[in-house]
């Protein structure tokens, strides 16, 4: 498989093709960078004089709260005066999370929070700066120097029309099994499988020693659509799945099919009682003693088990996935009309500063977006992450806003929680091509 360089997943995913479409049927509130509004001026950096620092994400499990006090402990200790309020909502990693109708609801209604965590990529462009919500942010590359110790593949990812719109925290990887040895070894399975293959032969055994070899948590769409990005890409090859998002790749290819079987396979070795947990409490069952033996999922995984100072876990590749790293990136910006600009500025200012990154990443679970860390903060998994990021061939994350447009996140959601719940392979299958229809993918 060729492997995509960071200039062609670059182009890939900031120049991806839901732009103008969405752009025609948005209202928008303004052009894309427009002038903040009167009174308010970029901020020089000079301490805030007090007010509040309104803060909107999706991170209240372990490890995410910690990472984000982290970098609030920062900021704090420069801007004492400021209050922060931390508005962080369950529920965001899909489309109809929470936190992102909250979100909308507050952007549409002219009453943005001073900042908000937001995917880079699609999500970002898409629905916040296409629309004309957001402030063009180059005046901050500039001052703080950001142009030199990001990626341009980074920078050019988070920028619409060569202005950037946010400043990215970190770099997540989606594609991680996460497994626990004690258990495999209780089941007589001597190594993590690696291929699709090895996996249902340890689930066999697994099964067979009453141990459920797959954690999901689908009591509503989004966990399964994280395990089935992390499928398509071992059927499909690299212009395959970025096919899929431009109309070259059908939904109907018999390839789409067969990575619905495999996951269709999978339910057969999940926890039983998959449809009725959620998101938030799979890691609680994954640690438990009669908890599942594997997980596919990010790695804010390892920071959600770090916070609960548990050891008895490992990690590899997502089966059928050495050597590739599904990409996806949490970043913050400045929503036009921030009612605390200044303090919002200076909380970017921390978000894209080394100590900020090097305070975060270790504790979330992610590597920093900057290329300059102080890699002794960084820990095993850590530092393989950042080795395979720099080796691997990467891929835009779908379900975490990287590919492509959140309306489509959500009906591809809902159609793989479609078949978690009714196993039929065919029906879910139509409902991608349905959802890829109504997105009008074109090249
Ligand atoms: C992702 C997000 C991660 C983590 C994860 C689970 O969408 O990028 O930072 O929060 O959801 O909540």
């Amino acid at each position: 498989m060729k492997s995509l360089n960071r200039r062609e997943f670059m182009k890939f995913a900031a120049l991806g093709t839901s732009a103008a479409a969405l752009a025609a049927c948005a209202t928008p509130t303004a052009a894309p960078g427009a002038a903040p509004a009167a009174g308010s001026t970029a901020a020089s950096g000079a301490a805030a004089g007090g007010g509040q620092l309104e803060i909107f994400s999706w991170w209240t499990s372990g490890g995410e709260v910690e990472a984000l006090n982290a970098l609030y402990d920062i900021y704090s200790a420069q801007y004492p005066d400021v209050e922060i309020v931390n508005a962080a909502l369950t529920g965001g990693a899909g489309q109809g999370g929470n936190m992102k109708a909250l979100l909308e609801t507050r952007m549409q209604g002219g009453q943005p929070p001073d900042s908000f965590q937001v995917h880079l990529g699609r999500e970002l462009i898409d629905s916040h700066v296409v629309p004309g919500r957001m402030e063009d942010l180059s005046f901050l590359y500039e001052e703080e120097g950001l142009n030199d110790v990001f990626p341009q593949d980074l920078i050019d990812i988070a920028s619409y029309e060569g202005k950037p719109y946010s400043v990215p925290v970190n770099i997540h990887r989606s594609n991680v099994l996460w497994y626990r040895p004690s258990k495999l070894e209780a089941a007589g399975v001597a190594v993590a499988p690696t291929t699709w293959d090895e996996f249902f032969a340890a689930a066999e055994l697994l099964k067979t020693a009453g141990i459920p070899a797959l954690a999901v948590a689908e009591n509503e769409p989004n966990f399964s659509g994280h395990v089935f990005e992390n499928i398509l890409i071992t059927q499909l090859d690299q212009a395959g799945y970025l096919g899929l998002f431009d109309g070259t790749t059908s939904w109907e290819d018999e390839r789409v099919t067969r990575s619905l079987e495999i996951l269709n396979q999978a339910y057969d070795y999940a926890n039983q009682d998959y449809l009725s947990t959620s998101w938030g409490d799979i890691n609680d069952r994954f640690v438990a003693d009669d908890g599942p033996a594997m997980m596919i999922m990010g790695d804010w995984t390892h920071g959600v088990l770090l916070s609960k100072a548990f050891s008895d876990y490992r990690w590899a590749p997502a089966p059928d996935t050495a050597g590739m790293f599904m990409v996806l990136s949490d970043s913050f910006g400045l929503p036009n009309n921030a009612p605390d600009r200044d303090n919002a500025v200076n909380f970017l200012r921390v978000c894209g500063s080394r100590e900020g990154q090097d305070a975060f990443n270790p504790i979330k679970g992610s590597i920093p977006a900057r290329t300059d860390p102080d890699l002794s903060k960084y820990d095993e998994y850590l530092l393989s992450a950042m080795e395979d990021f720099k080796n691997n061939t990467l891929l835009p994350s779908i379900q975490h806003g990287a590919a492509v447009k959140q309306s489509f996140v959500l009906d591809y959601a809902i159609a793989i929680n479609n078949l978690a719940t009714n196993r039929d392979v065919a029906a879910a299958q139509a409902m991608l091509v349905q959802a890829a229809t109504d997105a009008e993918f074109s090249a």
